[in-house]
C-alpha cells in the first residue's frame, strides 16, 4: 500500500503542476490575471480554481484514463449495447478535450467560472481524479498541495517559455 501511495502520489501531483506552469508560462495574460487575484485573495482565489480545473481539463496525468469492468448492460446512442462483464477504457485526455469542448486544446480558465456557459457540462465531463468507488484516495491532498504551490509560486516567480540553445 506503502508503494502504491508513493506510485500514485509523487509523479501525479508533480506533473500536474508542471503542465500548469507551462500553460501559464505560455498565457503571460492568465499568469498575470491570476497573480493579481492571489495578492486579493490568497490560496482560496477562484481564479486559481479556475486555472487549476482547466490545467488538468488539457493535461490529465492519468491521460490514458481508467479501466472498468461493466456491471450492466450499456445502450449507446446509435442503440449499440456493449454487455455487462466488458472491460471499458475511458479516455481521459480524448473525452476532455471533445469537439463540443468550444476552443477545446486552448487554455482558458474562465471557461469554469460562474458565467462559463458549458461550465455545468464540463464539471460532469472532466474528472481527472475519476469518478465512483475507485476513484483517486489522495484527490484532496493533491488539491491542496497544488493549490498552495502554485499560490507561492506565481506570487514569487514570473514564469516564462525558455529558448533552445
Ligand atoms: C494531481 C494529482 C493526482 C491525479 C490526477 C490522480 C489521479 C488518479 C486517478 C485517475 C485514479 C484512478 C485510477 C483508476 O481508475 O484505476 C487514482 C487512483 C489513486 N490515487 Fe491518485 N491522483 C493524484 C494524486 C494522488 C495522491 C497525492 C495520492 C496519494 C498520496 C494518490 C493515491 C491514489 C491511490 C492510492 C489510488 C488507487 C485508489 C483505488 O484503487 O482505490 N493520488 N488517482
Amino acid at each position: 500500500d506503502i508503494v502504491t501511495f508513493m506510485v500514485a502520489g509523487h509523479d501525479t501531483s508533480a506533473y500536474t503542476l508542471s503542465w500548469i506552469l507551462y500553460e501559464l508560462s505560455a498565457n503571460l495574460d492568465v499568469q498575470s490575471k491570476l497573480r493579481k487575484d492571489l495578492e486579493l485573495h490568497g490560496p482560496d482565489s477562484k481564479y486559481l480554481g479556475y486555472v487549476i480545473q482547466e490545467g488538468m481539463r488539457l493535461w490529465p496525468v492519468a491521460a490514458q484514463g481508467s479501466i472498468r469492468q461493466l456491471q450492466h448492460d450499456v445502450e449507446l446512442e446509435d442503440g449499440k449495447i456493449i454487455p455487462r462483464g466488458e472491460t471499458c477504457l475511458v479516455p481521459f485526455f480524448a473525452i476532455f478535450r471533445s469537439a463540443w469542448i468550444d476552443r477545446a486544446d486552448e487554455f482558458i480558465p474562465e471557461r469554469w467560472s460562474e458565467e462559463g456557459s458549458q461550465r455545468k457540462k464540463l464539471e460532469e465531463a472532466v474528472f481527472p481524479f475519476s469518478v465512483g468507488s475507485r476513484n483517486c484516495v489522495g484527490q484532496r491532498l493533491a488539491s491542496m498541495q497544488i493549490r498552495k504551490i502554485l499560490h507561492q509560486l506565481i506570487l514569487r516567480y514570473e514564469f516564462v517559455l525558455g529558448k533552445r540553445p
